[in-house]
């Protein structure tokens, strides 16, 4: 009988054995998908890491679709941003990824393409293209996707506009505003029942909140806009709605460093909102778990059951900037999450028994 030593008397035992290691971990990845681990590689249904930073997700027919910033090549410090460590990758587009079950993952390439032959153009690999979020209007029947919008410094601050026929693209670029005649950093794109859509982003030098309505082929702002958080420093904003109550969940200012999630609620998407301090709790809660959120949405076909999407960022190697989803638990109308350490949709059901790993 061979014994763990013997495989080392025998190269070529050695090498199956490797062989095989390899073999079951990509497999751990990629061929049983049934379940979210926060924080490891993602990997499409190629077994390649899914590259969609800074996402929005869109449910459309009976797929899902993740958008989101195709984080590739060397990440570097420009001199410019050497006081806050605004490392950058240069811009190479909008990736796009579909599923029918939240877990496997198709990609669907670039939707919107960088464009390096023009240096003037927004797209250029030069700028800041960052947060899109797609959704699908039913007058226009197109589908509009709603970006920040910047150059490498970030002092230029625009909202970027683009639409498409279907939902994997090609997006066709309109251009780029300031909304409101304000700056437009962080964004997120909000659609309420009644088909009006909102943009909400950080303005004022990231120390205010705005929440603008937009035209009803949500192509433009219209010039209804509110402000609220004011002095607060809020940035990756992601919008919902749950049993007629309107949630914003952002994070502080701090670069790519992680810091305090916090959460806000209110009866209009106009405010007052009510503030409801940082939903995280246990372990890791004052950093929101190392990540910073950037969508919530809601899964289809289940009672009352809403994700988070967050964004672990790897500031030096962006690249490898990891995901964290988890599922939202509410305490009435408060929301809670905690760091799971894997999970499946199952945790939704009743009972979820072991749906759930903790660590
Ligand atoms: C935090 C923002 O949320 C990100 O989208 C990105 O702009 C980084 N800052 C840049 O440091």
């Amino acid at each position: 009988m061979l014994n763990d030593l013997s495989i080392l008397r025998h190269p070529a035992l050695l090498l199956l054995s490797l062989l095989l290691a390899h073999v079951s971990s990509a497999q751990t990845a990629t061929a049983n998908p049934k379940k979210f681990v926060p924080g490891e590689i993602w990997l499409d249904t190629q077994g390649k890491p899914i590259n969609a930073h800074g996402g929005g997700m869109l449910h459309y027919g009976s797929t899902y679709y993740w958008y989101g910033e195709n984080k590739a090549g060397v990440s570097w410090l420009p001199e410019a941003n050497r006081k806050w460590d605004g490392y950058r990758v240069d811009v190479t587009g909008i990736h796009c990824y579909s599923s029918k079950d939240l877990y496997r993952w198709k990609d669907q390439g670039l939707v919107l393409k960088a464009v390096p032959e023009d240096p003037a153009s927004d797209l250029h690999p030069s700028k800041v293209v960052e947060r899109p979020k797609v959704a699908f209007n039913p007058l226009t029947r197109k589908f509009v996707l709603w970006m920040h919008i910047d150059t490498a410094d970030y002092q230029t601050a625009r909202a970027g506009v683009a639409v498409a026929d279907v939902p994997t693209g090609p997006f066709r670029y309109l251009g780029s505003t300031k909304p409101e005649g304000a700056d437009s950093r962080d964004q997120t794109f909000f659609v309420d029942d009644d088909g009006k859509a909102y943009r909400i982003y950080s303005s004022e030098w990231n120390k205010a909140t705005y929440i603008s309505l937009l035209s009803d082929d949500w192509l433009r702002h219209v010039g209804r806009y509110t402000r609220a958080f004011i002095g607060q420093g809020l940035e990756a904003q992601a919008v919902f709605k749950r049993h007629a109550k309107y949630y914003l969940i952002a994070s502080e200012c701090t670069g790519w460093d992680p810091n305090p999630m916090h959460a806000a609620m209110a009866d209009s998407i106009w405010g007052p909102w009510h503030e409801l301090g940082n939903p995280c709790t246990g372990p890791d809660a004052n950093t929101t778990f190392g990540s910073q959120s950037t969508c919530v949405f809601q899964v289809s076909g289940k009672m009352d059951a809403y994700i988070i999407m967050a964004d672990q960022w790897h500031k030096s190697n962006l690249a490898d900037s990891r995901y964290v989803w988890l599922p939202i638990e509410f305490e009435a109308e408060t929301p809670r999450l905690e760091w799971l350490g894997r999970w499946e949709l199952r945790i939704f059901d009743w009972p979820h028994g072991d749906a759930v790993t903790r660590q």
